[in-house]
């Protein structure tokens, strides 16, 4: 069975974006792959936590992995920083990745003006970390939104930069892309992707969040100049909230489109709000239930870390022996 992995980082909410672009797609492949999925709390704190609400948001996190429907029985969920191959492997990646490389990494360019007083060293070589993630469990797809796709770029270089120097030692991992909704764009500006540290909470629709804030996210959200309810370039807009639409209703966007031909974007709006009340609710019942027992989260992420180690040191004890740092 062919292996694939990817993961997200526990800080806080989870939203549309992330589902659309990543969690449903994991949880469509988990039948045809040996499936690994990772909680990120390494990469986590290059932007800085406060300690009981990372602790907090790392449940939150598989709890969600599992309400959205991941079977834990089948997939193996586990946290990063359980796993410490991750960072030994990442430190050796330090030394063979250049600055320029990663100084070219647009999700560091944005994140270092954005934490301008808080661009820690963590922050540029986060690709690195990712980079030793993916590469320690040998798989075949990352399954990630489009914004993650450049560092999939730079986990592929560097593993064939290992490759020519010592042999076969990782496979060349594959971007995976979401066949429709890679990069959701926020409800209040359509030029910039949906994102859980926009400055807005206008932009995201959580998938916690209640009918109410939802229907009031929905109605707020930015529209194009026009009345029709149509998806093409000069109505970016739309073009978001009609792959939305599509994706939780399993309609092509052609279909909604005729759905509303005529209506105006507040029938629109109105609809697209039912539309995802009705899909997060049964998730939303399986996460309160998840949340009251902790315990048993534990216990997932704890069989999950032993069954990630003993691919994951397997790995990293190749790469060490190849580089002459033996035991
Ligand atoms: P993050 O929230 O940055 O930890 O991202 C977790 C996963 O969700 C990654 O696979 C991202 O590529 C994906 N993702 C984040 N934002 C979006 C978005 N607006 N559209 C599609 N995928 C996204
Ligand atoms: N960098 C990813 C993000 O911000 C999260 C991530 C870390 C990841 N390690 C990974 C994704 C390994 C896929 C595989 O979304």
């Amino acid at each position: 069975m062919e292996r694939i992995l990817s993961g997200i980082q526990p800080s806080g909410t989870i939203h549309l974006g992330n589902y659309i672009g990543a969690l449903r797609q994991w949880v469509a492949l988990q039948e045809q792959y040996d499936s690994f999925f990772c909680l990120v709390d390494y990469h986590a704190i290059t932007v800085r936590q406060d300690p009981e609400q990372l602790t907090y948001n790392t449940y939150s996190l598989v709890a969600m992995y599992l309400a959205v429907g991941l079977d834990p029985e089948r997939v193996t969920l586990f946290r990063q920083s359980d796993v410490s191959a991750h960072t030994e492997l990442a430190w050796i990646f330090n030394t063979f990745a250049y600055m320029g490389e990663l100084e070219r990494m647009t999700q560091y360019k944005d994140k270092a003006k954005q934490h301008k007083k808080n661009n820690n060293v963590g922050l540029f070589t986060y690709p690195l970390l990712m980079a030793a993630d993916i590469l320690l469990y040998q798989p075949k797809y990352v399954p990630v939104g489009e914004d993650q796709k450049q560092h999939i770029e730079l986990t592929r270089e560097l593993a064939e930069r290992m490759n020519n120097v010592y042999g076969e030692t990782f496979t060349i991992p594959e971007y995976f892309a979401a066949p429709q909704g890679a990069r959701i764009m926020s409800l209040d500006d359509p030029t910039k992707k949906m994102s859980k540290s926009a400055t807005s909470e206008w932009g995201y629709i959580a998938l916690t969040d209640t009918p109410e804030v939802i229907t009031k996210k929905v109605k707020k959200a930015m529209t194009d100049s026009g009345t029709a309810v149509v998806a093409g370039k000069t109505t970016p807009a739309l073009t978001n909230l009609l792959t939305i639409y599509s994706v939780l209703s399993d309609k092509t966007i052609q279909e909604v489109e005729a759905l509303y031909q005529g209506q105006g974007y507040g029938k629109f709006k109105q609809g697209l709000a039912e539309v995802i009340i009705e899909y997060l609710k049964p998730i939303q019942v399986n996460y309160a239930t998840l949340m009251s027992d902790i315990p048993m989260l534990q216990r997932i992420l704890q069989q999950g870390a032993a069954k990630a180690k003993l691919i994951a040191d397997k790995t990293l004890n190749d790469v060490k022996a190849k580089i002459g740092i033996h035991p």
